[in-house]
């Protein structure tokens, strides 16, 4: 996984970091109806759609600090 986009947009910080955090929360929620991006509220709540948004604009997967203080709390 490159998160490159291919099917769909680049995913990178970069490419995110002027986009609006509340927009793409709701790209991710919702999806993006006409187009392939299909909608996760199934499976994630809102404030976790946003977790997914903190992270690829904090330049996940290159720069993991934040997963991995997630995975290791106190440490
Ligand atoms: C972990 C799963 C996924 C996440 C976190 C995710 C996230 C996103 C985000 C944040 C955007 C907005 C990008 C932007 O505005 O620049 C987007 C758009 C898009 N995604 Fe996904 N996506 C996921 C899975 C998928 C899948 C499975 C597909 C299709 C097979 C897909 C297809 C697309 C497409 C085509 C767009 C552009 C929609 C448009 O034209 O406006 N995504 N996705």
């Amino acid at each position: 996984m490159t998160l490159q986009g291919g099917l769909g947009p680049s995913l990178k910080a970069e490419a995110l970091r002027d986009k609006p955090v509340d927009s793409l929360v709701a790209t991710i929620h919702g999806g993006r109806p006409g187009t392939p991006m299909p909608p996760w509220h199934r499976f994630l709540s809102e404030d976790e759609a946003r977790w997914i948004v903190e992270q690829l604009l904090a330049g996940f997967p290159e720069s993991t600090s934040a997963t991995q203080r997630d995975a290791a709390p106190g440490q």
